[in-house]
């Protein structure tokens, strides 16, 4: 099943028709298919299901309760990399200990309250980090149980900006560091060593890389095994890429058998993770926004839509081309060349530039593929509230985020009473 496509000239998305959710909720807005959710996760957890392995679904992709809440239903883990993930997890009704707790600046708050709550790990990125995970453990007077992050200098071929895995990134410990650092933890009382994590970065479009860093991590698991220090776990990270244009990324499927071909050649018998987030969310959601103005430039048509680069960062962010679609089609319109903008003040507000399109003021669009690092990453630049957030199941939708309001955004500012008084 497809779940944006158009019926009667009309993009759904399942049974609905977008218009009737712009009418109610307004726009911007990110509208999001539960079924292609569901259908997402199922696929890993299908494609892994002769493996003891487990899916921590990553939070930074998508944390609104609603699609955690549908995660921790289906029986997901989750992949965090702050407390405030951790607190949405909880209250989305997931579960710390089947929860890692990913990233390289943890504070002692955060730390304290993931030990507090019996996360499943902490991977661990730094030796000062070991140390104070070492520390605050023995304080409760609990057992910290890690994983070390290794950085395995394995090219992703992605955007530099969400390329994680080489020598250069500030995440993980050097691969030549490694075997030191785990026999450092292997004298702390309070540390328990789980795994080995790898992460090499997000829309990654073919499979060597990821099985690269899988064969770099046995291989180190196998030299730690010779030096008296057993591990349980492999964690892979996430980074399966989605196609936003012409990439042809590997399937769900693909990537799993991958893995599995891996672990059976290396006969490798230990527990895996892997940590998707983009995989699940990015094309089980749109971005829902109106043609404000047609505004015809000496050189340029600008179409000026309601959604800006505050809502969806992405396509300035990272040249990510994110596909853009109208939300009617037919009416005898004419297809001309736009930049597709919003209404903020810079020259990188845009949400696809050059794109052939029939629409004209009053007019839906859609953004496609904004179900992954769209709400999560928007902002309040230019005092935009942030955009609401729907969930569609079958005929039904639901509004899961509200539209921020001005008042929201004011309310926790304050002009002060107490300085001295400007002469
Ligand atoms: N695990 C770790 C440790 C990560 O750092 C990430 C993403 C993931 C898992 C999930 O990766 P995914 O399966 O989604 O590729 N904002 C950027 C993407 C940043 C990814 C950061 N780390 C974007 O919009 O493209």
């Amino acid at each position: 099943m497809k779940f944006f496509e158009y019926r009667d000239n009309l993009l759904h998305a399942e049974d609905v028709a977008l218009p009737i959710i712009a009418e109610s909720v307004g726009t911007p807005c990110y509208i999001y298919s539960q079924a292609a959710l569901e259908q997402n996760w199922r696929s890993f957890d299908e494609g892994l299901k002769e493996r003891d392995a487990t899916i921590f679904y990553s939070v930074k992709a998508n944390s609104n309760l609603a699609v955690l809440a549908l995660m921790a239903r289906l029986g997901s883990g989750f992949d965090i990399v702050s407390g405030g993930e951790l607190q949405r997890v909880i209250r989305a009704g997931g579960r710390p200990e089947k929860t890692i707790f990913s990233g390289v600046g943890k504070s002692e708050e955060e730390i304290r309250l993931a030990l507090e709550l019996g996360i499943f790990s902490l991977n661990i990125e730094s030796d000062a980090e070991l140390t104070r995970i070492h520390e605050i453990a023995s304080e409760l007077g609990v057992t910290a149980p890690i994983s070390i992050r290794v950085n395995p200098d394995v090219d992703a071929e992605t955007h530099p900006h969400i390329s994680t895995g080489l020598r250069e990134a500030k995440f993980g410990i050097p691969f030549g560091d490694a075997r030191k650092i785990y026999q450092t933890a292997a004298k702390l009382d309070h540390i328990n060593i789980l795994g080995i994590a790898v992460h090499i970065g997000s829309q990654i479009t073919s499979l060597a890389p990821i099985m690269n860093a899988l064969e770099r991590i046995i291989d180190l698991s196998e030299e730690l095994a010779s030096d008296g220090i057993k591990i349980q776990h492999l964690d892979l990270g996430g980074g399966l890429g989605v196609k936003y244009q012409d990439e042809q990324p590997p399937d769900i499927a693909q990537y799993c058998e991958a893995i599995g071909e891996v672990l059976d050649r290396r006969n490798c018998r230990l527990s895996i993770s892997v940590e998707p987030g983009r995989s699940i969310t990015a094309q089980a959601g749109i971005m829902l926004s109106k043609v404000e103005y047609i505004k015809k430039a000496e050189i340029k048509n600008f179409a000026i839509v309601d959604g800006a680069m505050n809502d969806l960062l992405r396509p300035v962010l990272y040249d990510a081309w994110m596909e853009i679609i109208p939300v009617a089609l037919g009416e005898g319109r004419k297809e001309e060349i736009y930049d597709i903008v919003g209404p903020v003040c810079e020259t990188g507000d845009y949400l696809g530039l050059n794109r052939a399109l029939a629409v004209r003021s009053g007019d839906l669009i859609a953004v496609c593929g904004a179900g992954a690092y769209g709400a999560v990453m928007s902002s309040n630049y230019n005092s935009r509230p942030k955009p609401a957030e729907v969930m569609v199941s079958g005929d039904m939708f639901e509004q899961i985020r509200v539209r921020e309001s001005i008042e929201h955004i004011l309310d926790i500012e304050d002009i002060p009473k107490r300085l001295m008084p400007i002469a």
